[in-house]
């Protein structure tokens, strides 16, 4: 991970319905804790003024919108993201190479206190025979490789990865590529919908740069206690936490 990159690995999903519930979580903790990732539904619902709020709290946010469309549509809307002060959005790799330049274009124009731009690869919830109906011939795992490959040579910071990808991709693109890794359940927490899952220490170890982490903090019992709990596991793996 990029020698610039410090503070918490944790970016905690806002899964909530809407504003109230997601701040009374976010009033438990702290940007020293964990970062925060705001997704569609509770965009949707809840909008730029939750995001502004959240920014002048203090903690750095993932605009988590997956941004697809023609070039200049997403760079509009990247730049936009920006000027709410997010840490880091993202936007699917198949929209194209010049849908990927243009985004990371409108953001290089901030300077070096631009949010990071992640790409979306295939999806996870994405298998081989639902490819093969798209007309991509192939496993998964190889088109991963390969759009991360197209966002690095496109300017943008990183991917978003299964835990499960992380051991090929790092050694492939090198310590500076973020790899923001979802699926991740700390030893003996629920599944939920997830399949493919590490703990955050394998995480950590395989060599993911931040843990997107939803339910096994969210929907614990003690939210702040489950969230101490993952960084301390993780401390140990890094100097930052
Ligand atoms: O609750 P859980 O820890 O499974 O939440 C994971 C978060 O990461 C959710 O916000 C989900 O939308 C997101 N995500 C994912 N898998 C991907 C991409 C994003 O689980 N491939």
């Amino acid at each position: 991970m990029s020698a610039a990159e410090t503070g918490p690995r944790v970016i905690v999903a806002l899964d909530y319905p809407d504003a109230t519930s997601a701040l009374n979580f976010v009033s438990e903790v702290d940007p020293s804790l964990c970062r925060l990732k705001v997704g569609k539904e509770l965009f949707t619902r809840s909008g730029p003024d939750l995001v502004r709020r959240l920014v002048a709290d203090g903690f750095d946010l993932f605009l988590d919108l997956k941004f697809h469309d023609i070039p200049r549509t997403v760079a509009r809307a990247c730049a936009v993201a920006a000027e709410m002060g997010v840490w880091m959005m993202n936007v699917h790799v198949l929209g194209g190479r010049r849908m990927l330049e243009a985004a990371a274009e409108s953001l290089a124009r901030m300077g070096d206190e631009r949010p990071r731009l992640i790409g979306v690869t295939i999806l996870t919830s994405l298998e081989r025979g639902d490819l093969e109906e798209l007309g991509l011939h192939g496993e998964p795992a190889e088109f991963v490789l390969r759009y991360a490959d197209l966002a690095a040579d496109c300017g943008l910071d990183g991917v978003v990865c299964s835990p499960r990808e992380v051991a090929e991709l790092r050694p492939r693109r090198g310590d500076d590529f973020l790899l923001v890794t979802p699926g991740v359940r700390p030893a003996g927490a629920a599944l939920g919908d997830q399949r493919r899952v590490m703990t955050p220490g394998e995480a950590i170890a395989a060599g993911s740069s931040y843990l997107v982490v939803g339910r096994p903090v969210t929907e614990a019992e003690d939210p702040l206690a489950a969230l101490k709990a993952i960084n301390r596991e993780i401390r140990v793996l890094t100097d930052e936490v």
